[in-house]
């Protein structure tokens, strides 16, 4: 049987995908490049914002297409979904499995397992690249932040364990691996009896080898001193921070349930570039929460000018069903979500522009993660996107680049010979 696998959202989608992927090729299944050589189509799907399940719903049309010339066809959805999704989805595909039953999909498939299957997080996934791998640590939310559906979707949080965490890492640091991302809905609230997120980091950071540590995602209410210290001290942990705000006004904060208030985030970032003066940081921000007046998003905008991060991700609300902000109404327009929306990144245009200029004649490594006409891109421990020119298949590879140009978005260098 040949598989296909669409996946949407995050990297944990992708780590899903992954996981997927290894519990099928258990069972002799062969990858499909495309949907069109596959007789099997899985979907892992992502329910934070509703264009992702819209697109779902896309592909549920294109479905019944397929099925006409290829009737034996099998579909399944997997990934982050929402109880009312499962009841709607289950009538456009065979099978809906939730993403912590993957070990049963050769049971659903009714083919015989040759191993004893594993549970989700223990399953060795099929990584999907030679040099960069998703090590999921943890999984689950207990936030409940108001506009957000993963905690109804993945349900509550679960660690793994660190020995397993660690025994995982050290076999790709052997197989050549240079980038290892630890994944979590909320890494900081990791917890192996008495290993925290901090103590994890430290031992990961102890396994011989030339390699980057990353992580994310973090909430700001469980990034402590420790974690802080953990970063400053570990050599292999890159200096790259995203710790969503999500608002820079605390009356917004306190309705979206997040338990912290901005002068408590801004003295976190203060003790961390107090500690790593060189720290790369990014964002993640909501325009148009629900009831968010001007008065309120210009707090956002003085935050990010003062904070003067390296990178945003800023999402227009969107709300969810079943959620609690669900109930609040979807007050602020779509017109004036986009002008917060452009506000926000003229300033960090400017911001991440200034950060980025001080890397002009300066020698650094990156890694190399792909390619176009010639033209090499990869990542520097800071997390900027450097693009170089190169004849030579470099792909995978840490390159030491001299830096020549500096752009808001990314940066621009020569190989060193
Ligand atoms: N509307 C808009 N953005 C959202 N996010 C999560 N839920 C919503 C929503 N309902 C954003 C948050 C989060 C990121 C993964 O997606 O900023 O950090
Ligand atoms: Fe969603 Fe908040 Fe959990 Fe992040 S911490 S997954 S935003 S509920």
């Amino acid at each position: 049987m040949k598989y296909h696998i669409i996946a949407f959202g995050c990297q944990m989608n992708i780590s899903d995908s992954e996981r997927v992927a290894s519990v099928l090729e258990s069972i002799k299944c062969k990858e499909s490049p495309g949907i069109n050589g596959a007789d099997l189509i899985v979907v892992t799907m992502c329910s934070v914002r509703q264009s992702a399940v819209d697109r779902v719903h896309g592909l549920v049309e294109k479905f019944k297409t397929i099925r006409k010339s290829k009737p034996n066809i099998k579909t399944i959805l997997t990934g982050c979904i929402l109880k009312k999704d499962r009841n709607i989805f289950i009538t456009g595909f065979d099978y809906v499995v939730d993403i912590r039953d993957i070990k049963k999909l050769p049971e659903i498939l009714g083919i015989k397992k040759t191993k004893e299957a594993k549970n989700y997080l223990d399953i060795t996934p099929k990584y999907s690249s030679k040099f960069s791998a998703n090590v999921p640590i943890m999984t689950g939310c207990n936030n409940f932040c108001s506009y957000c559906v993963v905690p109804y979707a993945r349900e509550r949080e679960i660690s793994r364990p660190a020995e397993e965490i660690i025994r995982e890492i050290k076999n790709l640091i052997k197989k050549g691996y240079k980038e290892i991302w630890l994944l979590g809905q909320n890494v900081n609230s990791y917890k192996d009896t008495n290993i925290n997120f901090s103590k994890l980091l430290k031992m990961i950071n102890d396994i011989p080898g030339k390699f980057w540590i990353r992580f994310t995602s973090s909430h700001p209410k469980d990034f402590n001193d420790q974690v802080i210290n953990a970063l400053a001290i570990g050599k292999k942990i890159t200096p790259y921070l995203n710790l969503p705000i999500q608002s820079g006004d605390d009356g917004v904060l306190k309705l979206m349930n997040r338990h912290y208030s901005v002068k408590n985030y801004k003295e976190k970032i203060k003790k961390l570039r107090e500690k790593i003066p060189d720290i790369a940081l990014s964002t993640d921000i909501i325009v148009g929460f629900p009831g968010e007046t001007k008065k309120q998003f210009e707090n956002t905008a003085k935050l990010f000018r003062n904070v003067k991060y390296d990178m945003a991700y800023i999402n227009k609300y969107s709300p969810r069903t079943g959620t609690a902000a669900a109930k609040l109404k979807d007050n602020v327009s779509i017109a004036e979500k986009k002008r917060r929306e452009k506000v926000l990144t003229e300033i960090l245009k400017q911001t991440a522009l200034e950060h980025n200029k001080k890397f002009i004649g300066k020698k650094i490594i990156v890694l190399i993660d792909g390619n176009k006409n010639n033209n090499w891109f990869g990542k520097n421990e800071h997390y900027k996107t450097v693009q170089i020119k190169s004849g030579k298949n470099i792909l995978g590879k840490f390159i030491k680049v001299k830096i020549t140009e500096a752009l808001a978005w990314s940066l621009r260098g020569e190989l060193i010979k």
